[in-house]
């Protein structure tokens, strides 16, 4: 499929990105909290919404290699599930993504993830071509076992950069320290309720 040719259905499309390798741990469990808030949501025609759930783990994709081919035409040489994810990237009109903190950023299934993004900020800085007009907008969920006020830095930067590339706007955040075993996230009521109503009032499009 021609990534520029894409139609649109009439559909308010929220692509979901699971960054955590543990499924069902205390991003999974914020994520699927969000997901709850969505289906409450009375702004949304619940008839016309379409959450598309996408776990990086499950994903069956290589790293950048650093080949520049994207430099040239804006398209990854890597012809992996990433093609697929590239035209839903392009087409949502929401996006959540999480991930827990790993050594200090994000875990190494969504960095990868982010570097195979590669090619949208080719086709933005280097070549000078919007694929993507719509305005839209996302979120970043994450949490760290330490009890720091910086550890989120370095995630949220990496997240910016997407969503730079990706034209969405940062709208929010969502970290919560000292969450650390599975399940712990169950625990902060507050962190669970913050999500649910945050996309219970959200207003998309
Ligand atoms: C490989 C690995 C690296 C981690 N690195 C950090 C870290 O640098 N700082 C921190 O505060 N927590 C760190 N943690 C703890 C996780 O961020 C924390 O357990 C998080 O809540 C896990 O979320 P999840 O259940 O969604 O995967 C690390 C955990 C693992 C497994």
């Amino acid at each position: 499929m021609n990534l520029y040719d894409i139609k649109k259905d009439s559909k308010i499309s929220v692509l979901m990105i699971y960054g955590s390798p543990r499924r069902g741990g205390n991003t999974g469990k914020l994520m699927d909290r969000f997901e709850k808030g969505l289906l409450s949501n009375k702004n949304i025609n619940q008839n016309g919404l379409f959450i598309e759930k996408i776990f990086i783990k499950d994903i069956k994709f290589s790293s950048c290699i650093e080949c520049r081919h994207c430099s040239i035409d804006g398209e990854c040489a890597i012809k992996d599930e990433m093609q697929k994810i590239y035209i839903k990237l392009i087409n949502c009109d929401f996006l959540a993504i999480s991930s827990p903190v790993f050594f200090t950023c994000v875990s190494g299934y969504l960095k990868s993830f982010i570097d195979r993004c590669q090619r949208f900020w080719a086709l933005k800085y280097e070549l000078g071509k919007r694929i993507i007009e719509k305005e839209r907008k996302g979120v970043f969920i994450s949490t760290a076992g330490s009890d720091s006020n910086t550890i989120f830095n370095c995630p949220r930067k990496a997240i910016r950069a997407l969503f730079d590339v990706l034209y969405i706007k940062y709208d929010k955040d969502f970290t919560y320290s000292k969450v650390d075993l599975k399940g712990d996230i169950l625990k902060r009521q507050d962190a669970l309720d913050e999500v649910f109503e945050y996309a219970m009032n959200l207003i998309i499009g």
